[in-house]
């Protein structure tokens, strides 16, 4: 049994990294992370090349990944929140899966996977958002967890004057910023808590899957 942890936020060692290593940690299978971070994947062009095959033929970094995808028995799909919506590089990524739709989808469908959201203020939309690809492509979820990111205002040098920013939204016109009030997972212990338990239960799960093919 293998599992495939997927960061789709372009930060490295960012929240939604860290969240998927936490669900991946406690999983007791074989486990695999890829941070999408500086990859080039594209959005699915509907060439319908995939059809008889299965195989995209859009030539990026997507295609270093479909033998993982193909090969891994579940995924922990993590993904930042843009626009109150998963970010656009998840959005590339998990629109490639129509190439794993054609002819019953065989090579995912009935799967399993856990859902993480990253957001400044949430990261539940995210989970919606990628729990919907999951279901187009017939994979089980069976477990979501969203949680709280720094946003870039934190660091960007403007966020104390920044009328548009994450700090006059979240506290107001006149806050300093202090290591206080910069959102870090290890702020929020009962989301670890929540993540650790996911992995847990992703590995009973596998146990059944397994024992059923
Ligand atoms: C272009 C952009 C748009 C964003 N829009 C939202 C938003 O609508 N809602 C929200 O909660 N956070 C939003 N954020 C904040 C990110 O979700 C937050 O920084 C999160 O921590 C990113 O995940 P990461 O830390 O793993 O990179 C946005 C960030 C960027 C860069």
């Amino acid at each position: 049994m293998k599992v495939l942890g997927i960061s789709c936020s372009p930060r490295k060692n960012h929240a939604t990294e860290l969240l998927v290593k936490e669900v991946l940690g406690t999983v007791v299978a074989e486990t695999e992370f890829i941070s999408l971070a500086g990859m080039k994947i594209g959005a699915c062009t509907a060439c319908m090349e995939c059809v008889r095959d299965n195989v995209c033929k859009v030539k990026d970094d997507m295609q270093g990944l479909r033998q993982k995808i193909v090969d891994a028995d579940a995924y922990v799909v993590g993904a930042p929140n843009y626009y109150s919506m998963l970010n656009g590089l998840a959005h590339c990524f998990l629109e490639r899966f129509y190439q794993f739709r054609h002819r019953d989808g065989k090579a995912v469908a009935g799967k399993l996977a856990v859902a993480v959201g990253i957001g400044g203020s949430s990261g539940a939309p995210v989970v919606d958002n990628i729990k919907t690809f999951f279901e187009y492509n017939q994979i089980e979820c069976v477990g979501e967890i969203s949680a709280q990111g720094a946003a870039s205002c934190f660091t960007c040098g403007y966020g104390e004057t920044c009328k548009a920013g994450a700090i006059h939204m979240f506290f107001g016109a006149g806050t300093k910023i202090t290591p206080e009030i910069v959102p870090s997972l290890s702020k929020q212990p009962d989301k670890i808590e929540l993540a650790r338990g996911l992995g847990r239960k992703l590995t009973e799960q596998l146990k059944g899957f397994a024992a059923a093919t």
